[in-house]
């Protein structure tokens, strides 16, 4: 199976953490994102003891809250004790009002206007994570008037190609993120950042792509960062009490995707960062990452119904379901891999070649293709795995169609944490 709380029951249905998918799209209604709670909780765990092992405290990771975005998950994230990547005053709202303590949260974005700056000290928001000049100079100017000194951490672009798709790579000198290594522009903004007095620089940041499985752009971004701080020490006297390397880490969609073991990871990356250090006469900065997908990914399930299969003779068929881009636009964005299922009949043959589509006017609305199914009927429920990240967050209401609820799975119970959207929720800004 693709992650270990997957399983089919003796009525040849799919369990998900244990539980009927099918029971629980009946209660439920579809579409319905599921997730199992328990398995979020785990890899919070496995990034904390990781992380502390090898670097000792004052090293943790910050949940990129991008990927998964609800009120429930920053309350699973304050109990973990995790901190959180924010990046718009939407995310900064929600994680306060859920009651998220905002001082272990970041603040990143390109393009941070001086309202949300503003917003983000208002409410607490522990560190900002400096995109470039002009805005640490905003940071600077709103920090004066709220009569406070704000720690930032500058982010940085070490210039390394991930090899992962090139939507989701951030960490190239062409970015539009962060300030460039190689151009100059990241020593100038350090100068910057010490000369301002409102500003408390804590260190540096990269994020070099998401989805990558390999551990080498991760050790190649660390090095060039490390290399990095030790010339600043050199030149400008300041030595960088933080490193933040980031999320990226990859996740297995389908079959022939590795599993990747992050505990193992994390300690290659340890004895490289702790290497580097020793030969640039460097302490050894505490280290933050920031994954997102890893923490939430494997621990999300949609289900669908059926409804019109339509055979082309010749050419393909099509299983059409009630969901599609609007509740994931992964496939239509970045032709991105999923593995189907039938989850109502796990047990019969699959000999339909399929493509999976979604309800929208669009044909590019597909959820997968080449996707082998037993042939399915009107009514049957189909499941789509690893849809925790960047599914609910990156949902729309194209089509006027309304997002699914989300079902939270903990201990053999499950609870609704995101109700499903109404015609009202959908017309509520309509005058
Ligand atoms: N930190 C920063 C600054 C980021 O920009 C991101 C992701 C992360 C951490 C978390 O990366 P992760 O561990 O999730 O790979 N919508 C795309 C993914 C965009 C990722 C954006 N940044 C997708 O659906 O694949």
């Amino acid at each position: 199976m693709l992650c270990d709380n997957i399983s089919v029951n003796g009525k040849g249905h799919l369990c998900f953490a244990r539980q009927d998918v099918v029971t629980l799209a009946e209660k439920y209604g579809t579409p319905l994102y599921i997730m199992d709670e328990d398995k979020v909780r785990e890899k919070c765990a496995i990034y904390k003891k990781a992380l502390t092992e090898a670097f000792g405290n004052g090293s943790f990771p910050l949940y990129a809250s991008k990927a998964l975005s609800c009120k429930q998950i920053y309350r699973i994230m304050k109990d973990e004790n995790m901190g959180i990547d924010v990046v718009s005053p939407g995310e900064i709202y929600t994680a306060s009002e859920a009651g998220f303590p905002m001082a272990r949260a970041f603040f990143h974005g390109n393009n941070k206007t001086d309202a949300d700056i503003r917003f983000a000290m208002d409410r607490g928001v522990g560190v900002f994570v400096c995109d470039g000049e002009d805005e640490l100079l905003a940071i600077d100017k709103a920090a004066a008037e709220k009569g406070i000194k704000q720690r930032v951490m500058l982010r940085l672009t070490p210039g390394i190609d991930p090899h992962t798709h090139a939507k989701i790579s951030t960490g190239k000198v062409d970015s539009k993120f962060g300030a460039g290594i190689e151009t100059g522009q990241a020593a100038s903004l350090v100068a910057t950042a010490l000369g301002h007095k409102n500003i408390e620089l804590c260190g540096y940041h990269c994020h070099i792509g998401s989805q990558i499985f390999e551990i080498s752009p991760f050790i190649s971004a660390a090095d060039i960062m490390l290399g990095f701080s030790a010339g600043i020490k050199k030149t400008l006297g300041y030595e960088a009490e933080m490193l933040n390397l980031g999320g990226g880490m990859g996740v297995r969609y389908t079959e022939e995707q590795p599993q990747i073991d992050y505990a193992r990871n994390i300690s290659g990356i340890a004895a490289e960062i702790k290497e580097k250090c020793a030969s640039l006469g460097l302490k050894v900065p505490k280290i933050l990452m920031e994954p997102g997908r890893s923490i939430v990914a494997d621990a999300g399930l949609t289900v669908y119904e059926a409804g019109s299969i339509k055979q082309i003779p010749g050419f393909k068929n099509y299983v059409s379901i009630d969901g599609g881009m609007t509740d994931n636009p992964r496939y239509a964005l970045y032709e991105a891999p999923y593995t189907v299922c039938l989850a109502n009949r796990m047990e019969d043959k699959k000999d339909f070649p399929c493509t999976v589509a979604g309800r929208c006017c669009e044909s590019g609305d597909l959820i997968q293709e080449g996707v082998l199914l037993p042939k399915p009927k009107r009514g049957d429920l189909v499941a789509v795995f690893t849809t925790g990240a960047y599914n609910y967050s990156m949902a729309s209401n194209y089509n006027r169609v309304g997002r699914p609820a989300m079902v939270f799975l903990r201990g053999g119970d499950s609870y609704v944490a995101v109700r499903r959207e109404s015609f009202e929720d959908i017309a509520r800004n309509d005058i």
